[in-house]
């Protein structure tokens, strides 16, 4: 597992996502009603489970039982296990108990389980509408802060209004969040029926096609995604001699020169083009040395 990065445990996800979520952070997960955001959620807590990570999981829809009694029909079985264990802290809560701004779910957490950097999904995000979006926002804010300090990595579910667009019917602020995944079934039935796009993905390259998924008995959401849609975001070495080229050209240029030549280094590593990056080093070697030397 890549250092700093939580695996989603996603069939297929983590290769387009950079090897996973980043490590305190709040990542949503939206879509319409059936397109599998609990699924997605009970999965990615089963992983950690499984590898004696903790999990807080606050359900808005489904009671314990009803989360052990799904997840067995699905195939996790384990998921029972994992509570009895008290690894797994389920917090049944009902909208009409949330009285914003005064709601702190982090305070919740931390009563709940004491432990930090475990998993925490809140499954789906839900307030009363009575709030003006100005107070909405703000507390939304601050609960999003405090939950990024406890949590490896927060996976909020939101139904949109609207589900199968895009960006619309959000009632969350979209930009508070680091990553944004969303899910839709379109109904056109078979292959692509169901797709995944990543919206947005805070720090790193990530997977900008439409992924075809499915969700299988035993396993889960599992991404249809071909090898040619994973290579289009491998980084590419074969250029590298033109890279070092570059990097050696400014590393002797003084204290810009040492700062050009670790940012080359960094596109050097995530080059995912086919294309030769010989006139872009150029470019930037030229702009970025513009003015240098002329003040002593
Ligand atoms: N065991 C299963 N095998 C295949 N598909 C399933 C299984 N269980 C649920 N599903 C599919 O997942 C959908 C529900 O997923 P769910 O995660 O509850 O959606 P959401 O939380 O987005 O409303 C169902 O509509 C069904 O199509
Ligand atoms: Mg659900």
């Amino acid at each position: 597992m890549k250092k700093g990065r939580v695996s989603t445990g996603i069939y297929g996800l983590d290769e387009l996502i950079n090897e996973g979520f980043r490590e305190n952070t709040i990542n949503i997960v939206r879509g319409g009603t059936g397109v599998g955001k609990t699924t997605f959620a009970l999965q990615y807590s089963l992983f950690g489970l499984n590898r004696d990570e903790k999990v807080l999981y606050v359900s808005f829809e489904m009671s314990q039982e009803q989360i052990i009694r799904d997840s067995r029909d699905i195939g996790w079985k384990d998921i029972e296990y994992h509570i009895e264990k008290g690894n797994l802290k389920v917090i049944h809560l009902f909208g009409e108990d949330l009285t914003f701004p005064s709601l702190d779910i982090a305070e919740m957490v931390r009563k709940t389980m004491p432990d930090k950097d475990m998993r925490i999904v809140i499954d789906p995000l839900t307030y009363p509408t009575f709030y003006s979006e100005k107070e909405k926002r703000k507390s939304l804010s601050t609960i999003f802060q405090d939950l990024r300090t406890l949590g490896t990595a927060v996976i909020v579910l939101e139904e949109p209004a609207d589900g199968n667009h895009v960006n619309e019917g959000s009632a969350m602020p979209l930009y508070l969040a680091d990553t944004v995944i969303h899910l839709q079934n379109l109904g056109f039935g078979e292959m692509y029926d169901r797709t995944l796009r990543i919206m947005k993905h805070r720090g790193s390259k990530h997977g900008e096609g439409l992924y075809p998924y499915s969700i299988e008995n035993g396993l889960g959401i599992v991404i249809h995604t071909s090898e040619k849609q994973v290579e289009r975001i491998r980084p590419k070495n074969k250029f590298d001699d033109k890279f070092v080229e570059a990097i050696e050209k400014t590393k002797h240029m003084g204290i810009s020169g040492e700062r050009l030549s670790a940012r080359m280094e960094s596109l050097r590593k995530n080059w995912t083009s086919d294309e030769d990056p010989s006139q872009i080093l150029k470019l930037v070697i030229k702009e970025e040395t513009r003015g240098y030397g002329k003040k002593t």
